[in-house]
């Protein structure tokens, strides 16, 4: 499949999405937006794909929304038309993992779109921030919500109101992503990881992905009943069993993801 926007690859059960709008910065416009849609899409209907990596440059990930194409925009336009949603929320329907991989500025709708993913994994020189107050406006996809989640209230207001950028040591500090490597090295810790989690049973990995989920949704008691239940569904699948015997064989699992 070949798109405007996007470069995609697979290497094993691990797909590659690489969005590519190097001119503007990885800015997000509809186009972008639908082929990415459909990129996470087709993966996430693949049954050889087990785990997703989603980056952008070495320069950014993405530096926001197109303000291109917001500028001339009327209130009855995007209320109307319910702009933002169209499309942004098919990345939280994709039930396999997304690691967004993010060099360079992840920058208002860059940043909530890497919010948006299963976890973060940064190049040293990552930037990340909700600038949008300095254009009149507050982020739209999410920012105001997923980032205090992430980083808490006084770090995500501070950022959404002075528009400051933090680096990717203070990202991780707070918790918003999970590890930093060398700029030089992003791609291949990503990939890395996604090779291990695809190598994972896929129902197991997806019930991870389900539940952890579950807690920014559900009260305690309910996610822990969640948890449970698919705990126990797991005892139900082939690799369960063949998971198991290895471990007590002493040899490596054969997993068929089923
Ligand atoms: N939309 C459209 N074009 C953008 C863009 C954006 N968000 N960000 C950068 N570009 C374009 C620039 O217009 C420029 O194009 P030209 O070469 O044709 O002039 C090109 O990308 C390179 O940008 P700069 O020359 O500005 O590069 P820089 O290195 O000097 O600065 C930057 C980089 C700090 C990221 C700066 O480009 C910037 O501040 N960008 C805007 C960031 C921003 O405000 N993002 C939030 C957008 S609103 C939003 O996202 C709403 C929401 O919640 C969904």
């Amino acid at each position: 499949m070949t798109y405007e926007t996007l470069l995609t690859e697979t290497q094993g059960r691990v797909a590659l999405i690489r969005l590519n709008r190097p001119k503007q910065l990885n800015a997000l416009n509809d186009i972008l937006m639908d082929e990415l849609g459909a990129a996470l899409t087709g993966f996430d209907a693949d049954d050889g794909i087990g785990c997703i990596v989603l980056t952008g440059s070495d320069k950014a990930f993405a530096a926001g929304a197109d303000i291109a194409m917001m500028a001339q925009k009327t209130f009855m336009e995007a209320y109307r038309g319910d702009f933002i949603t169209r499309n942004w929320e098919r990345i939280g329907t994709v039930r396999k993992p997304v690691i967004a991989a993010v060099a360079g500025y992840a920058l208002g709708g860059g940043c909530e779109l890497a919010m948006m993913c299963d976890f973060i994994i940064a190049a040293d020189n990552a930037r990340f921030g909700q600038p949008e107050i300095k254009i009149g406006i507050i982020p739209g996809a999410g920012g105001t919500q997923r980032l205090p989640r992430a980083v808490g209230k006084s770090k995500a207001m501070d950022l959404a109101l002075t528009a400051r950028t933090m680096d990717a040591a203070e990202a991780e500090r707070a918790g918003l992503v999970s590890r930093v490597v060398p700029a030089d090295k992003l791609l291949d810790e990503a990939l890395a990881a996604a090779q291990v989690i695809a190598g994972y049973p896929l129902q197991a990995v997806m019930m991870v992905k389900e539940c952890v989920n579950r807690a920014y949704q559900a009260p305690l008691s309910e996610g822990l009943l969640f948890e449970r239940r698919g705990f126990h569904s797991l005892f139900a699948t082939h690799d369960q069993k063949e998971g198991m015997a290895a471990f007590l064989e002493k040899r490596a699992p054969r997993f068929e993801h089923r």
